[in-house]
């Protein structure tokens, strides 16, 4: 057996070190070193023979033809770039309990045409039955295979020849030839390259589940997302049913484009309609609620804001926040009160996202600023008003990208005005039966909110 030696590996970056180091020189991050034991290297590696190594010039690409895959789960297929790319690998991260491993045994269990194998290091075959059984479904072409060894799996990938497989998770994965723990960064890293190996020869595709940090990022060598071919997150907040499926990275589409799902008692569901869902108490005139119309990756969604102003009686005021950046809320309450001469500095505020989703669209600024103007007063915004547009430090309006989108989903939903920034262009063009309420500052919008006559 080849000799054993112990090194130090940065967990953020891969870096290896014979010492401790408080911080990596590599990526800067501190106190990320952790021993590692791994088996020293023999013999030194032999040079490939030049004559072996060929190039070959990018003037003939046009001939070649991507064959995607349709993956069964329209959501998923369309945000990987409408269709999976044969021999791609795709890592899949989220938080425990988010439904990762419901989300990829369901896309297992549909794809019926093509040969699947469901690799679990997590559960035994019993628990990942008891799950199919209650999602419901049933397809004698997916495999199941409880084991954490990559030389066993490959044996059996090689007797059962799958076009895709998927691995529960990665960190549960080990390789013979390292002589490290499973779910350390030596076993991470080979393992995703002898995946990736793999897959590149023998045109598999592969999805990797990734268990994340306390910190929100895959766990395990930043490198692993450079190894792969598409990063999924799926996000959500476990209170609530709805779940987002977001592109990090795509070797073979956009990162633009979410999907959205619920979670109910069969499985994951796709949802076509978040609008209508994430809209609730749209009747009552309730102070604090506004609506934004907004644009997650390709899609409008009407979503609800709500706002809570109310006296603190701490020294230091209060701001929770949920679904949205907490930096960015201090921001707008800074605004609010260099601005408008608001008094939120007294105030103790909490904001709330409907439906637990997170917003990462800068538009939603001028629904929160309503929502927050409305708790401030106590006074319910016009019905059926919705707001769209990015506010600056000045607390001026910006603009916002694909308004027609926006407008016209805003339509579709029955709102009867939308209040955007006058920088808006061409907006004067836009014609359809809702009112177009265009303002350049705060200090407008604040004025024309509660009254119908602007
Ligand atoms: P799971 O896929 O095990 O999460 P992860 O792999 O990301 O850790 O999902 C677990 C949760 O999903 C669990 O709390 C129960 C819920 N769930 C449902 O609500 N309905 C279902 O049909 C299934 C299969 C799970
Ligand atoms: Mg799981």
């Amino acid at each position: 057996m080849a000799k054993l030696k112990s090194i130090y590996i940065c967990q953020n970056c891969g870096a290896n070190s014979v010492k401790w180091q408080g911080k990596c020189n590599s990526c800067g991050e501190w106190n990320s070193f952790i021993e590692e034991i791994v088996a020293a290297k023999k013999n030194p590696v032999k040079l490939p023979s030049l004559s072996s190594t060929t190039t070959e010039s990018l003037a003939n690409y046009e001939s070649l033809e991507l064959q995607r895959i349709l993956l069964p789960d329209l959501e998923m297929n369309r945000i990987i770039g409408n269709g999976l790319v044969p021999g791609s690998l795709v890592l899949l991260g989220g938080e425990p309990g988010i439904g990762k491993s419901t989300l990829l045994l369901q896309l297992a269990l549909k794809m019926t045409e093509k040969v699947v194998l469901y690799i679990s290091g997590e559960e035994s075959i019993n628990q990942i039955k008891l799950r199919a059984q209650r999602i419901g479904l049933v397809n004698p072409n997916c495999h199941l295979l409880p084991e954490t060894n990559w030389e066993s799996i490959s044996q059996v990938i090689d007797s059962i020849s799958p076009k895709m497989i998927i691995i529960d998770s990665i960190q549960t994965l080990s390789s013979s030839m390292i002589e490290s723990t499973a779910g350390s960064v030596p076993q991470i890293r080979e393992c995703t390259a002898l995946i990736s190996d793999m897959a590149k020869k023998k045109n598999i595709s592969a999805f990797l589940i990734g268990h994340i940090t306390k910190d929100g990022y895959i766990a395990g060598p930043k490198i692993l997302e450079h190894m792969v071919d598409t990063v999924l997150y799926f996000e959500g907040d476990r209170n609530y049913d709805y779940r987002i499926l977001r592109t990090i990275k795509n070797r073979f589409g956009s990162v633009s484009d979410i999907g959205i799902y619920a979670m109910n008692e069969r499985g994951l569901e796709a949802v076509l309609n978040p609008s209508e869902i994430l809209l609730s108490q749209r009747d009552a005139d309730l102070s604090g609620i506004a609506i934004a119309a907004t644009l997650e990756g390709i899609r409008p969604m009407l979503i609800e804001i709500q706002a809570l102003v109310t006296p603190s009686y701490y020294g230091t005021p209060q701001r929770t926040c949920t679904g949205f950046d907490n930096r960015r809320l201090s921001m707008l309450l800074a605004v609010l009160e260099k601005r408008c001469g608001l008094k939120m500095i007294s105030q103790d505020v909490f904001l709330n996202i409907a439906g637990g989703i997170k917003v990462e669209d800068p538009s939603t600024d001028l629904a929160i600023f309503a929502a927050l103007v409305s708790s401030f007063y106590d006074n319910a915004i016009i019905n059926n008003s919705c707001f769209c547009g990015e506010i600056g430090l000045s607390g001026e309006i910006r603009p916002v990208r694909q308004l027609e989108k926006r407008i016209s989903e805003a339509e579709k939903l029955g709102f009867e005005r939308i209040f955007i920034s006058s920088y808006n262009k061409n907006y004067q063009k836009l014609k359809g039966r809702i009112k177009i309420i265009a303002q350049q500052s705060v200090q407008q919008v604040l004025k024309s909110i509660f009254t119908k006559n602007e």
